[in-house]
């Protein structure tokens, strides 16, 4: 395993691999603070291409001037400790400069997308992911990218930017890796106390809820939100930022749910801490729902 710097060496390596040994690369783009969710990923990985590119990179333009960027864990060497098991070929972990150069002036906006839900709480956080996904695709140019669905709008955004702007690469959306107790991993999770972490698991027991509403035959969005919204009222260190019902693959909010795959999602604040979760309802079995992927 070879840790890379430089944009220049990582694009020359993976030209080669990709044209001099005909191999298929597969890129894994993570902040680093890896975890069993982002392993998953890259065990994916490993198993469908030939070599593997895990970028480490905690990108200071998807994070608000309020948000937790200088704070935001960073390890690299405990994190290529954990990659060693996973025979991984490359970690690719530039430094800012070497992403967004002297004089760095092009974003990417993915329209529509990007404004509701995470993008309307965290202003200017989705220009910075696709921005970064952008350049971090046009240096290795993989055959695959590797998501988790934890970061459901995430997954939409990457999705379009890669059709719109035409990337020849394939977006892989994998599940949610849980804890036994429900809750999603997140490297924030490392920022809870051990009394707010037992608190987090009323995320995804409120979408438990929801889904088992959904299943009883509620099709109410407003309803549904209403189930979420009052489970949550029941933790006390729980503060809910948003709960949304929408089309899983357009954000459109659902009144109304018919065969559409829907997406629900929530934003919950404990302390300082800002965690996210979804469940993805009336998922399509052959393709169907990009955030169902
Ligand atoms: O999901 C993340 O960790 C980040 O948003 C990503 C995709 C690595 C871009 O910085």
């Amino acid at each position: 395993m070879e840790i890379i710097n430089r944009r220049q060496r990582m694009s020359s390596v993976a030209r080669k691999v990709r044209r001099d040994q005909d191999q298929t690369i597969g890129l894994v783009p993570t902040m680093g603070a890896l975890h069993e969710g982002h392993l998953s990923l890259v065990r994916e990985a490993r198993r469908m291409c030939d070599v593997v590119v895990v970028t480490v990179f905690v990108n200071p333009t998807q994070f608000g001037l309020d948000e937790d960027f200088a704070h935001y864990p960073r390890d690299l060497t405990k994190d290529a400790a954990r990659l060693t098991d996973y025979n991984v070929d490359y970690i690719f972990a530039p430094s800012i400069e070497e992403v967004y150069p002297k004089d760095f002036a092009t974003y990417v906006t993915v329209g529509g997308l990007s404004e509701q839900l995470e993008g309307a709480a965290r202003p200017g956080h989705f220009r910075g992911v696709a921005t970064v996904v952008a350049v971090l695709l046009n240096i290795v140019r993989p055959d695959f990218a590797f998501f988790g669905q934890k970061d459901a709008q995430q997954t939409l955004i990457v999705k379009r930017l890669v059709r719109d702007l035409a990337f020849e690469t394939e977006i892989v959306v994998l599940p949610t890796i849980r804890e036994e107790s429900g809750l999603a991993l997140s490297s924030r999770n490392a920022y809870l106390s051990e009394e707010e972490k037992r608190a987090a698991v009323i995320l995804s027991h409120a979408l438990t809820r929801a889904k088992e509403a959904y299943k009883a035959g509620e099709r109410s969005g407003s309803r549904l939100v209403e189930t979420v919204r009052a489970t949550v009222a029941g933790e006390p260190l729980a503060r809910l930022d948003y709960v949304s019902v929408t089309d899983a693959d357009t954000l459109e909010n659902l009144e109304k749910l018919d065969d559409r795959t829907v997406l629900i999602a929530l934003a919950v604040n404990f302390g300082k801490t800002r965690l996210i979760d979804n469940i993805v309802l009336n998922r399509k079995k052959n393709g169907g729902s990009a955030a169902a992927s």
